[in-house]
């Protein structure tokens, strides 16, 4: 799909996940509900919230910040929030798609809040644990108003025909399936927020 679309269009997002291996939308989310996704996070952070994330899980959870220097606030399970039941009510219609179409049978998310801090980054990596097959598709949303190509923090993807690198711009979401897709954070100049996804 073209990136300044307003629509979704499912049938198009199905096929840039099986031709270039990931979705680059902007435009599908309201722009009101970005501006609460926003502030709910920069409340969540004010709140102190945000807490250092780690890789891995269960028995090989590790903090290692030369990896990944990210923070991140979990969502609940069952948002209250408005504007987090409006992004995953979005999700769901394109889930739902999916599930009838590709022989999936994801059943809901998980979300988190991420800043990444000035100069911070995730080295390149899977979104999918060791033994663990749940997550589906991974979703990025940015959140970061006038954000420029010096301002780098880039996402880079490392599909079948070549590096894609990716500017975490306001309301620019992208989406690709977890266990495929290795991908990198870089580190940028200004701090980098968004919210991160799994469909599962
Ligand atoms: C992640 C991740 C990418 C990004 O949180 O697993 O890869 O662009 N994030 O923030
Ligand atoms: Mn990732």
């Amino acid at each position: 799909m073209n990136a300044t679309d307003a629509l979704p269009s499912f049938g198009q997002w199905v096929d840039d996940l099986l031709e270039q291996q990931f979705i680059d939308v902007q435009g599908w989310i309201p722009a009101a509900t970005l501006e609460a996704l926003a502030a709910q996070l920069e409340h969540d952070r004010q709140q102190g919230r945000f807490r250092q994330a780690h890789i891995g899980k269960g028995a090989g959870e590790q903090m290692r910040s030369e990896i990944r220097s990210d923070q991140i606030a979990w969502w609940p399970d069952l948002p209250t929030d408005p504007a987090q039941r409006d992004y995953i009510q979005a999700l769901e219609s394109w889930w739902t798609f999916l599930n009838r179409t590709c022989f999936t049978t994801i059943r809901g998310g998980e979300f988190h809040g991420a800043c990444y801090p000035v100069g911070a980054s995730y080295g390149r990596h899977l979104d999918q644990f060791r033994g663990d097959r749940s997550r589906v598709i991974s979703v990025i949303t940015y959140l970061n108003p006038h954000w420029t190509d010096a301002d780098g923090g880039e996402l880079v993807l490392y599909t079948r025909q070549g590096e894609v690198r990716i500017l975490p711009h306001w309301g620019r979401t992208v989406m690709f399936r977890s266990e495929e897709l290795e991908h990198e954070v870089l580190p940028g100049r200004r701090e980098r927020r968004s919210i991160t996804g799994w469909l599962r």
